[in-house]
């Protein structure tokens, strides 16, 4: 199986006021993540569909949305039918099977995903992963960018890809939070496929550069 890795800058710590230029600055990234909050399932507030459909006409890039809000299985599907590439919910937040999420999605005609929080077990839902295409790992409290890197979610990302390079599992592993020039080998040797980063490219003074960097030192990381 390819596994160069995906860089997927984060929109939240882009300029809100610029969000069309702010999207074309990272042109050469694989996906654009999109940080949805309800001030609920999290304490903060960002943005939601409506951004979300202006975002996508302009951007060159492919969105990824993670939804960190409650009843995600009402408002996902309205995410894929806007053409997200991958929409990403919490199990933590799903009221009911988030198989049936997954499959309006996939209906919908975007890629699924499980977001779990660091406390949260994977082991919990190995029976359901076997219908998402992504199963994200919070490797920071969810709600804000800029935090530090949790180490001690790494165990997680390496148990997701024995299950993937094993056969039991056919999903990207995605990492999210805390991830920099200081954190990427890491979680890369760990295992990830998806590697998000808020404030270490849109922080950067140059952010395609950024980029090319983090994607260097995770396909290395990964070959070594
Ligand atoms: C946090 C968000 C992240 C955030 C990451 O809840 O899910 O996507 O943008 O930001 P950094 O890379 O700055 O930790
Ligand atoms: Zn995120």
């Amino acid at each position: 199986m390819s596994r160069s890795p995906l860089i997927a800058p984060s929109l939240l710590s882009a300029d809100f006021a610029r969000l069309a230029e702010e999207s074309q600055r990272v042109a050469d990234a694989d996906w654009l993540h999109f940080d949805v909050m309800d001030a609920h399932f999290v304490p903060n507030l960002t943005f939601g569909l409506p951004v979300m459909q202006a975002v996508r006409a302009v951007s060159p890039v492919p969105l990824d949305c993670h939804l960190m809000i409650e009843a995600p299985e009402r408002w996902a599907p309205g995410y894929a039918e806007a053409g997200a590439r991958n929409v990403t919910v919490h199990a933590e937040a799903c009221e009911g099977d988030p198989r049936a999420v997954a499959r309006d999605l996939r209906a919908a005609g975007s890629l699924a995903g499980l977001a779990l929080k660091p406390g949260t077990p994977l082991e919990e839902y190995l029976d359901v992963l076997p219908v998402f295409d992504t199963l994200l790992v919070m490797t920071v409290e969810p709600g804000f960018g800029g935090q530090r890197f949790l180490a001690e979610t790494l165990p997680k990302v390496r148990r997701a890809r024995e299950l993937v390079d094993t056969g039991h599992l056919t999903l990207l592993v995605e990492v999210d939070g805390g991830i920099n020039t200081d954190t990427i080998e890491q979680a890369a040797a760990a295992g990830a496929d998806v590697f998000v980063a808020g404030s270490a490219v849109y922080g950067a003074d140059d952010p395609a550069r950024a980029i090319a960097g983090l994607r260097a030192q995770a396909a290395a990381a990964r070959q070594g």
